[in-house]
């Protein structure tokens, strides 16, 4: 019998197929336009501030719980212009996200950005081919799973050494966790081996650029945002405070673009082959005909692996300690499957994953119970589309409320309880969802570092639970100190 794909088509056949895609085509745009123009509901808006003052009321994490009573799973909100669609429903944010992920995978183009040349960082760039070669790049560093085993005995080595500190100075926990995430974020993207934080100076210019970035990607702190005319008032007006400011905020982006490239020169010049350390810039920069191109992207990508990520890091090593004050006596189990499955001479290593069921369910639990991302990174629609008869305009920012999805009810029985257990199987309980598929976020933004941040929350954590015991602190009198919550400001708008 002749095989049906070495049949020759003929021009007939390729002008059907042609007309029936066109055609496809045609219905499919047909269908949008035709489709009548109505939001999903959501609160009221006032003229031309819309609903500014609902997005700067409080947490936003509380104000879209309390949309999702009010109108469900998918909330419409506007202002400025801007349209936003507030998903707080988990299969709703994977439809829009994953399944339609090639209309609503764009990111808010922010003017403020591109003025202060923050615009190539990888987080804010749109799908094309500058996007899928830095993550190309970082997913072969990150994301793969035989390189990163190359940095776990440092890995090791860097949380020991947090181990050591805890126990001299317990009182400085979240300093130690500071120096604990920065030391193997910059061994793996530079190979550089951070001092105390505080007097590395590569470490504090990461962190003032980072603290920089964070602050220009809240749209309503510049008003160049939404009225570009100001661009030539401030041209005009070059000796205000403001352009001072914009002009030390490009200084301090560029020291941190080309501050490690100069180091890493330095360091090749010095070294003798072949006994550099690895890291993200020594796989991708070692080449000789690196073009000046690419190690632009280079520098980029790198950045974007030191910006962001060291903070959620510190913020989930954190959770884990406060976790483990709650009621759930967790450490005590874990630290007994520990002994009983490493043994007491050694620490556990990533190695060991499989048989410490119980201490991979307490890190799931860490993940799942105080997000450090209680919103994700707002996605943008490429074009105009609709859902469940919903239009959305072009442009529309789509953020899914992950804390919504952390602590759904059906998804999570008794959502606010810190309880390792849910993830558990027994003969009368499935395991509850892991919570890996929601808190790196969705499609073709999902988190690249995922790999990372499991092998590295895990590892600090085992560690952690096999060396010390965590208990709240407590005053002179003996009594239990309860600990304090402080959060960053939270805010997209
Ligand atoms: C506590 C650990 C982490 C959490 C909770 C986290 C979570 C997330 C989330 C929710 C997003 C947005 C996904 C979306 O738009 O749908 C994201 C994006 C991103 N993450 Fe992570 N992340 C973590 C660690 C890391 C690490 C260790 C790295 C790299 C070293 C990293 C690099 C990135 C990058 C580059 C993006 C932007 C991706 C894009 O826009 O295409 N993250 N992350």
């Amino acid at each position: 019998m002749p095989n049906i794909s070495s049949l020759p088509l003929s021009i007939v056949d390729y002008a059907l197929v042609t007309v029936a895609v066109a055609l496809a085509y045609k219905l499919r745009a047909q269908q949008v336009a035709d489709a009548p123009r109505v939001y999903p509901p959501g609160p009221k808006s006032w003229p031309i501030i819309g609903n500014l003052l609902d997005f700067s009321r409080g947490d936003l994490s509380t104000t879209f719980f309390e949309w999702r009573k009010c109108y469900g799973r998918l909330t419409y909100a506007s202002t400025f212009g801007i349209h936003f669609l507030v998903v707080n429903d988990y299969a709703t944010a994977v439809s829009l996200l994953e399944h339609q992920g090639v209309l609503y995978s764009d990111r808010p183009q922010l003017r403020i950005l591109d003025i202060t040349g923050w615009s190539s960082v990888m987080t804010v760039t749109n799908l094309g081919a500058r996007f899928r070669e830095m993550r190309l790049r970082m997913k072969g560093t990150i994301g793969n799973k035989s390189v990163l085993a190359q940095f776990q005995s440092g890995n090791m080595a860097y949380t020991r050494r947090f181990l050591r500190q805890l126990l001299l100075e317990p009182n400085t926990l979240s300093r130690h966790v500071s120096r604990l995430m920065n030391s193997i974020i910059m061994n793996l993207s530079y190979g550089h081996d951070v001092r105390e934080v505080g007097r590395d100076p590569l470490a504090q210019t990461a962190e003032v650029a980072s603290h920089d970035f964070e602050h220009l990607l809240i749209p309503s702190s510049h008003l160049l945002n939404f009225m570009p005319w100001l661009e030539i008032l401030l041209k005009w007006l070059p000796g205000t405070g403001y352009t001072q400011w914009l002009r030390d905020v490009k200084a301090r982006r560029e020291t941190f673009l080309r501050v490690p490239l100069k180091m890493f020169r330095e360091a090749q010049v010095c070294l003798a082959a072949g006994t550099a350390k690895p890291s993200f810039f020594l796989r991708n920069l070692s080449r000789s005909d690196v073009s000046p191109a690419e190690e632009e992207t280079i520098a980029w990508t790198a950045i974007e692996m030191n910006n962001g990520p060291t903070d959620t890091l510190i913020s989930i090593i954190q959770n884990f300690f406060l976790g483990a004050t709650q009621a759930s006596p967790f450490p005590q189990r874990a630290q007994a499957e520990i002994s009983s499955a490493v043994g007491e001479n050694r620490l556990p290593a990533l190695q060991d994953r499989e048989r410490l069921p119980f201490v991979t369910a307490v890190v799931k639990e860490v993940w799942r119970w105080d997000l450090t991302m209680p919103i994700n990174v707002p996605h943008v629609a490429a074009e105009e589309g609709t859902y469940d008869g919903y239009f959305i305009p072009k442009g529309t920012w789509i953020i899914a409320h992950l804390r919504a999805f952390t602590h759904d009810p059906d998804i999570y029985p008794d959502p606010d309880s810190f309880e390792p257990s849910r993830f558990i199987r027994t003969p009368s309980h499935e395991p509850e969802k892991d919570p890996s598929h929601i808190v790196f976020g969705f499609g073709r933004r999902k988190c690249p570092g995922i790999l990372l941040a499991e092998d590295v929350v895990w590892l600090v954590c085992a560690m952690t639970l096999a060396s010390v015991i965590i208990s709240k602190a407590r005053d002179s009198k003996g009594s239990d100190i309860e600990p304090t919550i402080q959060r960053s400001g939270l805010n997209i708008l």
